[in-house]
């Protein structure tokens, strides 16, 4: 591979735009600034007045490097509220309140987030976080709409705990899923489509835990950051997302619904109720194929003689043959996931072709494993099957790359089978 010259200027950073909307969770936007900063985008941050009484300049300022106002007033020279918009390849505004949100719906600029707002023409992404009430209010959901009908991505707040006792929609995601959306949308270089609009889709992720007392399981590696990634894709093309999430340690993905698991008949249970009306299901989740015959309500001891207990073990539904033999929605696309190693007479990708026919499921993914490819990692490389016979390879590349070639081709197929 040929070396860059000593002369060639290093790449340009990505330049992103940080709005920061006058709410308590602007402390988060905090951490999504060093995520932007330490991988390497150069970021401007712009607050409203109202987040200044958060989260001070000088926080923002060390942070990004930049010196950082709320008014178009200062440095006027430079014309801030009309260059730092065109100059932009992203704005995120973070957290969006349901004010900043009527305003850029409508046009206004009365400050330099809202000027910048109005001169930016990249990809622009808001992450709204209010009370419930104000989320639902009819007002904010038609501002909303006409944010994301000008092409704006308006991810749905988190559920959960708000500011004072109440809980429900409102909270901003974590910065984690904050940055992965934004990410997301930089790479794609433009708006993502909402291709995946009024499609309900179910994602299993993680690793189902079996218990043997109340302080034992089996267990697997998985770390859920797949599933996760598919179901951040699909939310932010459009699709209404239940995520059934077992045993996993990652911030929630924006817009999605997740119900959380533990063993694989929980997560079968949890699937089958949100499969019922969907039409997509993605099993990525590593589902035990085996459960201790018994459970011990309380802890095992060692015995004086040092002999071992034995553990039986009975075999797990398998949740992805299932959906695919039963189908229980009209039209539904059923995918699984594989992890194949290949043996002395097949390769990996046969063994792929052969559970396609196998479990009746209409594509398959078929990572080929080894010793070099662990768990956790954050990079993935597959193949796709289809039953139809197609087979697409996913070079190795971020697990959020292979989510959105599977969308991708979920997408071809419900098209051309008219579904
Ligand atoms: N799966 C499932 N229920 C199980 C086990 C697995 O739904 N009890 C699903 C997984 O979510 C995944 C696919 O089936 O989509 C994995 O296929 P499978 O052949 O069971 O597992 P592997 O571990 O990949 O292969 P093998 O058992 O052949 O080693």
């Amino acid at each position: 591979m040929s070396q860059p010259s000593p002369e060639a200027p290093a790449p340009a950073k990505p330049k992103v735009i940080l709005g920061v909307g006058g709410g308590i969770a602007a402390y988060k936007a905090c951490e999504l600034l060093r995520r932007f900063t330490e991988s390497g985008h150069d970021v401007r941050v712009i607050p409203t007045a109202a987040a200044l009484r958060f989260v001070g300049a000088p926080t923002w300022e060390a942070l990004s490097g930049h010196p950082v106002s709320a008014e178009v007033w200062d440095s006027v020279h430079e014309v801030p509220h009309v260059r730092l918009g065109q100059e932009a390849d992203l704005v995120v505004v973070a957290p969006a309140t349901a004010d900043l949100l009527a305003k850029a719906a409508h046009g206004q600029a009365d400050d330099l987030l809202t000027s910048t707002l109005l001169t930016a023409r990249c990809p622009v992404v808001f992450a709204p976080a209010m009370h419930t009430e104000m989320w639902d209010h009819p007002a904010t959901r038609d501002n909303v709409a006409t944010l994301r009908r000008r092409g704006a991505l308006v991810l749905d707040p988190a559920v959960g705990r708000l500011t004072g006792k109440d809980t429900g929609p409102g909270r901003l995601p974590e910065p984690a899923a904050l940055f992965d959306a934004a990410e997301a949308v930089l790479r794609r270089g433009g708006p993502i489509p909402e291709d995946l609009a009024g499609l309900r889709v179910v994602v299993s992720a993680g690793g189902t835990r079996e218990p043997l007392d109340p302080v034992r399981y089996l267990g697997n590696r998985s770390s859920g950051l797949q599933g996760y990634a598919l179901a951040a894709a699909a939310a932010a093309r459009g699709a209404e997302v239940t995520l059934v999430s077992a045993n996993v340690a990652l911030p929630d993905p924006a817009g999605a619904k997740v119900v959380r698991v533990g063993t694989a008949l929980e997560l079968r249970e949890a699937v089958r109720a949100a499969a019922a009306d969907a039409q997509v299901v993605v099993m990525s989740a590593a589902v035990a194929d085996f459960r201790p015959a018994e459970y011990a309500p309380a802890k095992i001891k060692k015995s004086d003689d040092s002999s071992a207990p034995v553990v039986t073990l009975v075999q797990n539904p398998h949740v992805l043959k299932e959906l695919g033999r039963e189908r229980l929605a009209p039209g539904q696309t059923v995918v699984g996931f594989a992890a194949e190693t290949g043996d002395a007479e097949h390769g990996f990708l046969e063994l792929g072709r052969r559970k396609v026919a196998a479990y009746g499921v209409d594509l398959l993914v078929v990572n080929e494993v080894g010793a070099d490819k662990v768990f956790g990692s954050p990079v993935t490389e597959a193949v796709i099957i289809g039953a139809d016979g197609t087979e697409t390879a996913v070079p190795l590349g971020a697990k959020r790359a292979l989510a959105d070639a599977l969308w991708d081709r979920v997408t071809l197929l419900r098209r051309g089978t008219g579904q």
